[in-house]
């Protein structure tokens, strides 16, 4: 053959054949708060994925794995979090954008995602509508509504009647509140009083009052957990609303694992509804955290590491489907429907929204073993986020 015709041969190889990218590695920009008061969130979707790539190696489909972590503290600043995955896109060239802490960071990268055809894995960033923001977008968390409809329906059977709701302003928070105040009165309850507290630096003292004075049956809180939750569940007990006789309920981010040593005895008996527990008693559970306090033994696994987690599983279940092609929409489709067995339970992709639909579970707050621990004792499987109808 001539050397000409070997050169065409070679060529055509490469356009027919083997793609370009296959042997590159894949690069997975991660957008997280990793400094600031919602370092906690960074650390934990980090440590999830992470984790994922220790038990099942970092090469899918022939395409190592590379993560560049790129930290958006606060994270509730969409500017921030606007610049560094512009820089993860045009400076570093990445393949897929992830991981999104708050719901203020998922909004604004959300654009850039559509315009650059990357796909965007949302880790936590729990407000409805966040998968509607760039047909791109694949969540691998839970959203606030999928949450409180549960507690909400729980609260009306067991005799909850008037509820006070008090919830952080801004998107999860709006969210949860819509979201509990239908459920609940579709089911006879009343809501009696509600607040909405600013995202940051809250003071919680004439919230407690005013709901102390209302005397309610329940207080329902959506708080993103950090130092002010703690803060909350301290007020509550230290001016005597539990005494009072006023219930605490809420979705599972307030005694999340992560701040559950923190906030102490003051958890004991909440009862919550959620995704995620690290008393979830299954065998991929018992694997999980077995992992993970082998990997990170100063920290709680909690749902933000099983967010991070799940994610991973997606983009390496979704290479190999692809044979390692990240194209936005490839990507997408392949991703639309899969199921498998998480740490948390059961899950899949729902084809319709790009949204988790998943068992929840009703929880109660319960020392186990001489350590916090949020027990499940009922669910409710294959739910979707009612916060899209
Ligand atoms: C969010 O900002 O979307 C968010 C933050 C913390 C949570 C849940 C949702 O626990």
């Amino acid at each position: 053959m001539s050397l000409k015709k070997q050169l065409i041969g070679i060529t055509l190889a490469a356009v027919l054949g083997t793609p370009a990218w296959a042997a590159d590695p894949v690069k997975i920009g991660l957008v997280l708060p990793m400094s600031g008061p919602f370092a906690a969130y960074g650390k934990q979707i980090e440590h999830g994925v992470k984790l994922y790539l220790t038990v099942n190696g970092d090469t899918f489909a022939g395409r190592k794995v590379e993560l560049i972590v790129k930290d958006d503290s606060p994270g509730t600043s969409g500017d921030v979090s606007k610049r560094l995955a512009q820089e993860l896109i045009v400076k570093d060239k990445v393949d897929i954008l992830a991981g999104f802490g708050l719901t203020p960071s998922a909004f604004a990268v959300a654009p850039l995602a559509t315009e650059a055809k990357k796909p965007m894995i949302v880790m936590n960033a729990a407000t409805s509508s966040v998968t509607t923001k760039s047909p791109y977008i694949v969540r691998t968390s839970m959203t606030l509504p999928q949450n409180s409809a549960p507690i909400a329906t729980w609260a009306a059977k067991n005799n909850i009647k008037n509820v006070f709701t008090l919830v952080a302003d801004y998107g999860p928070g709006q969210d949860a509140e819509g979201q509990f105040k239908k459920t609940f009165t579709a089911a006879g309850g009343k809501i009696v009083g509600e607040v909405r507290a600013p995202v940051m630096n809250p003071d919680f003292a004439p919230y407690l009052q005013k709901i102390k004075d209302t005397k309610p049956d329940a207080v329902f809180i959506f708080l993103p957990p950090g130092a002010e939750t703690i803060a909350f569940m301290k007020g509550f007990t230290e001016r005597g609303l539990g005494q009072a006789g006023i219930k605490l309920i809420s979705t599972g981010d307030l005694p999340d694992e992560d701040i559950l040593d923190a906030i102490g005895d003051a958890a004991l008996g909440l009862v919550t509804a959620f995704h995620y527990s690290e008393a979830h008693n299954s065998p991929e559970n018992k694997a999980y955290t077995a992992a993970y306090y082998k990997a990170y033994p100063k920290d709680r696994p909690n749902f933000m590491s099983v967010g991070g987690y799940d994610g991973m599983h997606l983009i390496a279940e979704v290479l190999k489907k692809t044979n390692g092609n990240t194209d936005a929409e490839k990507f997408v489709e392949a991703a639309k429907g899969m199921k498998w067995v998480s740490p948390r339970g059961p899950i899949s992709i729902d084809p319709a929204t790009r949204d988790i639909v998943q068992t929840v579970y009703i929880r109660k707050t319960e020392r186990v073993a001489g350590k916090l621990q949020n027990v499940e004792f009922d669910q409710i499987p294959d739910f979707k986020d009612p916060g899209k109808q």
